[in-house]
């Protein structure tokens, strides 16, 4: 979280204004605040729909790029516009090639890794509390733990004899303890869930962070040579790490105060690595690597860049510390018989107190999370996951993230009815909690129960009323049951929110046009036909088909 203008340009060589999919995107600097444009216009160029939302937060030190958060009254959303720095352009935010609006929830488990505190409401999605965070960059506390005891003693003059033992210094901490202080944020699971009774934030360094969170990896053999995945399991995998016996960690390497200076780096990296091994211990003969790499920069052939990657999250070098990188065996081919066993492993099973029925329900719980990216285990996934949270939640009928978990593995497996019991049980304890009244009011839909579902989505609508979707979702409902009047409002309100979605503005046509306001219908179909002008005489059908 840093300042919202730094190494951005608001120039026309920059790519600003630019176009993608139909819409014009625009950054605007007025004095020190920052606007973010989109517009939609017809062929002739007229302006149908513009929507300029302030950003106000910043995400990446913009090393590789930077993305931007709108707050819409407390709640967090992703904006559709990055900024990439090698290229020095802007454009369309990662991963938003379908929805090119700022709709995308911040959950609060994204700020964790990226903000030094996100102060967010219980049972919601993403709302947060005013002011949203407590520090914008990542603080002292994060690495150190917490300092009441150091501020006390130090501002009251208690001189130092030997090591400073009121705040944790990582280095000297045992390895797994030393290791957790960086794999807060660096460990990125293929699913990590927080623990029972536990909360986000609960994590403090000194402590080993799987008593707070279960970290799922990919398995070896799903995973691509352990090209894309993060620097802890990359480095955990060399044979430096499997052979120092503790010894090496990102603190060997990494000097978090400070990166070394660009001409220094060489010498600063070759230290380390001279730190465990001899110069003579490189099979390669000292003055042959003088002559092919300057400085006889290690790195250069042991831990060579992936190249640019354009997926976050995944190392750009290489943390495997290879023999030699360009001889690594290819992954095998997956094969079917795979699918029958889980694809995800527990990432500290080595050295963790945790075990038993409280890993299976994390286990449970980060089996469904997964089992949309492997369809082929689907299967296989959700009766194993059924199995476990259904034990759970019989040991601990309180834990509400368990039974909702178990009612979406439920219904994943067409057991509709016994997911919308969960789902009731799940509402009783906790009335707000906003993927809970999401998923119920789409569910009571689909077991024909109506007036239960909109019941759900006004629900949802009050404890976030700012996502379109919401709106758009509760207005069909309505529709469906010539609820005009109320349809057409919740039609204006996700239109305000979001006002080039077609499907919102064709129900908002068919609402209007029922409710007798023909000629509103009228205007608002021509800026439906301006978004897409190929469609104009399907278009004018079947607004005539809506007279009745
Ligand atoms: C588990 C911690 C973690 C979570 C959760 C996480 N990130 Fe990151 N993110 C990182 C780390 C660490 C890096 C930088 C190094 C890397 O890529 O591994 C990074 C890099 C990035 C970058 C590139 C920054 C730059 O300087 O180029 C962006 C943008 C980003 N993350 C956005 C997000 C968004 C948006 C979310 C939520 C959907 C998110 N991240 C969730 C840890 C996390
Ligand atoms: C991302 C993690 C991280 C953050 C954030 C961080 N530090 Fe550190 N800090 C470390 C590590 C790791 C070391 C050990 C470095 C070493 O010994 O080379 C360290 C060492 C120190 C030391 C030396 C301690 C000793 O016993 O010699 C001081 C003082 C310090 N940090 C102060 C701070 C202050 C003040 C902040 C906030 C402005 C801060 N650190 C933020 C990770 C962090
Ligand atoms: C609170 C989360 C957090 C913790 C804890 C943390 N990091 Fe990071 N680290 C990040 C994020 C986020 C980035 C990406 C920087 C960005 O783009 O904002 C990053 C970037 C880095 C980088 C790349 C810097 C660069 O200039 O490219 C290194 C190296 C690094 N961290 C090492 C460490 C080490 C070592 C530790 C443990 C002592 C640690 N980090 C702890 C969040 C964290
Ligand atoms: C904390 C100690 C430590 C550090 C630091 C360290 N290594 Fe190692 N490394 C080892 C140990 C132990 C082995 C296994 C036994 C051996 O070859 O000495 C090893 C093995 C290797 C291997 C053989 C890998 C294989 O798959 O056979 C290479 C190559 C290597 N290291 C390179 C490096 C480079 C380059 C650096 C610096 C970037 C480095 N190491 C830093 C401890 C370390
Ligand atoms: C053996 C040395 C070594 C160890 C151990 C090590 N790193 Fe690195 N790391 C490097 C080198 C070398 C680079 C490239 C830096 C450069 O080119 O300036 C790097 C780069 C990074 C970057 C920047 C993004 C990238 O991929 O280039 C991050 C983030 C990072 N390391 C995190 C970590 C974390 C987290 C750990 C612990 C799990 C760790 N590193 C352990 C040597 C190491
Ligand atoms: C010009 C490329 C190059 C440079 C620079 C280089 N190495 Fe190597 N290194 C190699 C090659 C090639 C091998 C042998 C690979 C093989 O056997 O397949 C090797 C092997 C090794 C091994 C494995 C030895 C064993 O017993 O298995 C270690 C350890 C090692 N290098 C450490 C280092 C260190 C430390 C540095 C920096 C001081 C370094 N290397 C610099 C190319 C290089």
């Amino acid at each position: 979280m840093r300042s919202l203008v730094d190494k951005e340009r608001f120039d026309r060589f920059a790519g600003n204004p630019f176009e993608a999919a139909g819409y014009q995107f625009e950054v605007e600097r007025r004095a020190e605040r920052v606007f973010h444009k989109e517009r939609r216009r017809d062929a002739q160029g007229r302006l149908l729909t513009e929507l300029d939302v302030e950003v106000q937060f910043v995400i990446g030190s913009g090393k590789h790029g930077r993305s931007y958060l709108v707050n819409r009254a407390g709640y967090l959303y992703q904006s559709p516009i990055s900024w990439f720095t090698q290229k020095s352009v802007w454009d369309v935010s990662p991963g938003f090639k379908d929805t090119m609006h700022a709709n995308r929830p911040v959950v609060a488990e994204c700020l964790f890794c990226h903000c030094n505190q996100a102060r967010s409401v219980p049972d919601s999605v993403n709302h947060y509390q005013d002011p949203v965070f407590d520090g914008f960059a990542i603080g002292c506390e994060r690495c150190h733990g917490p300092g009441e005891l150091h501020v006390r003693e130090r501002a009251a003059g208690q001189g130092l004899d030997g090591p400073d033992d009121t705040i944790v210094n990582p280095r000297k901490l045992e390895p797994v303890l030393r290791d957790s202080v960086c794999e807060q944020c660096h460990l990125q699971g293929e699913a990590t869930v927080i623990r029972r009774g536990r909360e986000l934030y609960d994590y403090r360094p000194g402590l080993p962070l799987s008593s707070f969170f279960s970290v799922f990896v990919r398995k070896a053999a799903f995973a691509d040579n352990q090209r894309s995945v993060n620097h802890v399991v990359q480095m955990q995998s060399s044979r430096c790490f499997r052979e120092s016996k503790g010894r090496l960690g990102c603190v060997s390497c990494h000097e978090v105060h400070g990166t070394p200076l660009p001409g220094a780096r060489v010498g600063y990296f070759r230290a380390r690595c001279l730190e465990c091994h001899q110069e003579s211990a490189c099979h390669m003969p000292t003055a042959e690597r003088r002559i092919r790499i300057a400085a006889d920069d290690c790195t250069v052939c042991h831990m060579p860049s992936f190249g640019s990657s354009t997926i976050a999250h995944t190392a750009l070098t290489d943390h495997r510390i290879l023999r030699d990188p360009t001889r690594a065996t290819p992954p095998a081919p997956i094969r079917p018989e795979i699918f029958r066993e889980s694809p995800l492993t527990y990432f500290h099973a080595g050295n963790a107190e945790v075990s038993g029925p409280e890993l299976e329900r994390d286990q449970g719980v980060a089996m469904v999370e997964v089992a949309p990216w492997y369809p082929e285990g689907q299967r296989m996934l959700m009766p194993a996951a059924v199995r476990l949270l259904e034990r759970s939640v019989e040991t601990w009928p309180a834990d509400t993230i368990a039974r909702h978990t178990l009612a979406s593995a439920l219904c994943a497996m067409k057991r509709y009815a016994d997911g919308m019991e969960m789902y009731r049980v799940v509402l009783a304890q906790a009335p707000t909690r906003e993927l809970t009244l999401y998923d119920a009011a789409h569910l009571a839909n689909r077991l024909g129960k109506p007036a239960e579902s909109v019941e759900y989505w006004r629900r949802v609508t009050v404890v976030n009323p700012t996502h379109p979707k919401y709106h758009h979702e509760l207005g069909r409902m309505l529709a469906d049951q010539q609820q005009w009047a109320e349809a057409i409002r919740e039609c204006e309100a996700a239109l305000r929110l979001s006002p080039a979605t077609t499907e919102a503005r064709m129900l908002l046509i068919g609402c209007l046009v029922r409710q007798g306001s023909k000629d509103r219908a009228r205007a608002e179909l021509q800026t439906v036909i301006g978004f897409e002008p190929s469609k104009r005489e399907s278009l004018q059908r079947w607004f005539e088909e809506q007279v009745p």
